[in-house]
């Protein structure tokens, strides 16, 4: 991971969650109700929610990101003894406007006026990125927002990957992914994108199949990463 300049690219491909929409942003609202439990149940809930689309993926038993999100946080809950249906609404509520991380508006926008696609890719269901798009005001800035629902498996399978090119027109090797998720970049990079793991929590490197190209710690200088000027 030395490059920091990656040649080639036509389309700029984005995972969601964790990636531009902070995912432990829903449980911190709620520190509040939630005293000390907001960080154990934020790590539960999405670690569980990431293992059931993995699981799911593999029974060949799919269920949309919406129920799989709030299977997750019912387990995350019990486990943290919260019996509070009120606070569960809230908190999947909440999950449909994340806070978006800052440079992220800006970095699409400095992307889309060099010429280049943007796309959203991600395993949430086609209501629950809307509903995160239109939060965080950057649909103007995106050609198109792709969700694994499309043909009910997940990430890490190909062929949620092979959606982005079938849809941007442009090869694989011409997409540069970012995924702030390392198994998610592992993943990509296997499949045969160009990637930047953006990798805002300072996490050590998987042991996984595919070598991302580029590490940042944001999105912030992946314009100039892709050749576009005066970024
Ligand atoms: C995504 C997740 C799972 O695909 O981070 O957006």
């Amino acid at each position: 991971m030395t490059t920091n300049r990656i040649e080639g690219i036509g389309a700029c491909v984005f995972d969601a969650y964790g990636t531009l929409f902070d995912v432990n942003a829903a449980a911190q609202h709620c520190a509040a109700e939630l005293g000390d439990k907001w960080q154990p149940l934020a790590e539960l809930w999405r670690g569980r929610q990431l293992q059931y689309t993995w699981l799911r993926s593999l029974m060949e038993n799919y269920a949309d990101f919406w129920q799989v999100t709030g299977e997750a946080l019912d387990f995350a809950m019990e486990a943290l003894e919260i019996d509070d249906a009120a606070l569960r609404e809230r908190l999947m509520e909440l999950y449909l406007k994340l806070d978006t991380y800052p440079e992220v508006g800006d970095v699409l926008r400095r992307l889309r006026d060099g010429g280049m696609k943007t796309a959203v890719l991600s395993n949430g269901s086609p209501r629950m990125l809307q509903a995160a798009v239109d939060n965080a005001g950057i649909g103007d800035a995106l050609d198109a927002v792709i969700s694994a629902d499309e043909i009910k498996i997940y990430k890490t399978a190909p062929a949620v990957y092979q959606l982005a090119v079938d849809q941007l027109g442009v090869t694989a090797s011409q997409i540069c992914f970012q995924s702030s998720n390392a198994w998610d970049a592992h993943a990509a990079s296997n499949f045969g994108f160009r990637v930047v793991w953006v990798n805002r929590f300072a996490q050590p490197r998987e042991r996984l199949p595919g070598n991302p190209d580029v590490m940042l710690d944001s999105l912030k200088t992946l314009p100039s990463i892709v050749g576009i000027a005066g970024s």
